[in-house]
């Protein structure tokens, strides 16, 4: 006959190679989510851009944000981090990635949203460049699972340029 602690074993055992099965197929069926973000953003205002005592320049913006990620969304979702980032060139470095924004979506119905905000973090190049300069804004998404792998992308919004002045 089998002792108690032998059948409490088996049974602590048998449980968690269920819970091993059931977080492979979470992290299994994730892979057959192909999400369909979108997002669009809007510079509502250039409210300041000048140049900085030590000569780079810096600019503070309002943007208006609007963004559906609910395809993001699966049960097996545990939140969303997402940040906004302005990407341009400059003769010096190919990309410079400034991130402007940021924000934690807790759940799906939090995932499609429309923002006025201020950059967050100080839009700033390190020289002055800004002035006239070509830009896209790029909204950048890591997906952070309950179990199973994180995975990250995101979506480019070209187009958008700086004044040609201080202001
Ligand atoms: C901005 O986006 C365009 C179109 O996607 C791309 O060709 C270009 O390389 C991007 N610029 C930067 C600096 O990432």
């Amino acid at each position: 006959m089998h002792s108690v602690s032998y059948r409490a074993n088996a049974l602590v055992t048998f449980s968690l190679t269920i819970l091993a099965f059931i977080c492979a197929i979470a992290s299994l069926t994730d892979n057959f989510n192909s999400p369909s973000p979108t997002a669009n953003v809007q510079i509502l205002n250039v409210n300041r851009f000048q140049k900085r005592p030590n000569g780079d320049d810096e600019v503070a913006l309002t943007l208006d944000i609007s963004a559906d990620l609910q395809s993001l969304f699966t049960w097996n979702t545990k939140q969303v981090f997402v940040f906004l980032a302005a990407e341009y060139s400059t003769p010096k470095n190919s990309l410079n990635q400034v991130s402007l924004w940021d924000g934690i979506i807790p759940t799906r119905d939090n995932a499609k949203f429309t923002i006025k905000a201020y950059n967050k973090y100080k839009f700033i190049d390190q020289g002055s460049n800004l002035r006239g300069r070509d830009f896209n804004l790029t909204l950048h998404w890591h997906v952070m699972p309950k179990t199973g792998k994180m995975f990250a992308d995101k979506l480019v919004l070209p187009g958008f340029r700086l004044p040609e002045s201080y202001r």
